[in-house]
């Protein structure tokens, strides 16, 4: 992915050092800032505070922070100590704790002196595969976008929050089609949806602009209007990402996520999710046994943005004891998915569907 220009990633490790570099998510769009994590606090904290968000991008996170506190102390209590700090920094998106699962797995046996250089490469290996995945996400996705763009000529997609390339180390999920649509030369043009309290659609808005793929930023409430074909335009899919998929195809996404369901189900717009191998929990039966995340009022109380001189600023809409509630993200059942695209191909959103994409989940 290019940021002005320039190929970077969303973590990339430092040379001949136990740190990542970080681009800092709570300073987007209003500032470009890499943020240097060398500690597994400072991992931690940068999931929990989100300066890392996005269900994959969690995990690989989740996976060096591991290896930051090993090159530090690699013995089986920091081990320990370090999957528990990681593990309670967010609750829904299973990604982070499939990544901090594989770890242990894979460390847990090994000695002391053998962790701190394993832990590195197995969360580089992790990275790769999160990469790779995203990509081929990308093309199984554009396989089936191309007949609709072949309807009307270009493409109208529907999205929310960001599970673009930010929240990935590459790619993206959701916009991974989009991409592989507008390099393939398809003309296609996102509608973004602010994603209220924390605005993830204006990191869609900016790094959709970084590629030059045409979008519109649109308030949530203006979704449905859309989608019911009431605007300037019809809508041709929604595609969003995913926290967790349970067993059954429900999906715990965004905030918002299920209302676009409704919305695309009444217009008969297709409605796709994109998500990894790593974001599907076949531990969990259905969506109900899926923890949402309750975050803290000030998300909704505070609002972000540039002051009259361009500097980044906020300014408080709503009393310090005014009562809010803040679920992060929602529940959208199977039967309102018109298939999940997977790195494997797309699939029904159906125990049958899943466990035919991933069949060694079977015994799972
Ligand atoms: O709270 P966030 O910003 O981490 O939530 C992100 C989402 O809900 C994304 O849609 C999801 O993680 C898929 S990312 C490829």
């Amino acid at each position: 992915m290019q940021v002005n220009t320039i190929p970077t990633r969303t973590l990339r490790p430092v040379p001949d050092a136990p740190a990542v570099d970080i681009i800092d998510q709570t300073a987007l769009p209003y500032a470009y800032r890499i943020v240097r994590l060398a500690t597994l606090d400072d991992a931690a904290h940068a999931i929990r505070a989100m300066q890392v968000r996005g269900a994959p991008l969690i995990g690989v996170t989740g996976a060096y922070g591991l290896a930051l506190a090993l090159a530090q102390r690699p013995d089986d209590a920091s081990l320990n100590a370090a999957l528990a700090m990681l593990a309670a920094t967010r609750p829904t998106a299973v990604n982070l704790h499939w990544a901090l699962a594989r770890m242990q797995k894979r460390l847990a046996p090994l000695g002391a002196a053998e962790r701190a250089e394993a832990a590195w490469h197995e969360a580089a290996l992790i990275a790769e595969e999160d990469a790779a995945q995203c990509r081929r996400i990308g093309e199984h996705g554009l396989a089936l976008l191309r007949p609709l763009a072949a309807r009307c000529g270009r493409l109208e997609i529907m999205t929310h929050c960001n599970a673009g390339w930010l929240a990935c180390v590459e790619y993206g999920t959701a916009l991974a089609p989009v991409y592989a649509a507008f390099a393939a030369g398809i003309e296609v043009h996102v509608w973004v949806s602010e994603t209220r309290p924390r605005n993830q659609g204006l990191l869609t808005a900016w790094e959709l602009r970084q590629r030059r793929v045409p979008h519109t930023l649109i308030a949530d409430n203006a979704a449905g209007l859309l989608l019911a074909g009431g605007g300037s335009c019809a809508i041709d899919a929604v595609l969003v990402g995913a926290d967790r998929i349970a067993a059954n195809g429900d999906v715990a996404n965004k905030v918002g996520t299920y209302l676009k369901a409704l919305a695309a189900r009444e217009a008969g717009v297709p409605f796709y999710v994109a998500a990894p191998r790593s974001t599907i929990d076949f531990d969990c039966a259905s969506g109900t046994e899926i923890p949402i995340e309750e975050r803290s009022g000030d998300e909704l109380r505070v609002v972000h943005g540039l002051d009259a001189i361009g500097q980044p600023g906020q300014l408080r809409q709503l009393a310090l004891d005014e009562a809010v509630g803040n679920p992060a993200f929602d529940l959208t059942p199977a039967r309102f998915v018109t298939a999940i695209i997977t790195e494997l191909g797309p699939c029904p959103a159906t125990n049958e569907g899943l466990r035919g994409v991933y069949p060694e989940a079977r015994h799972a």
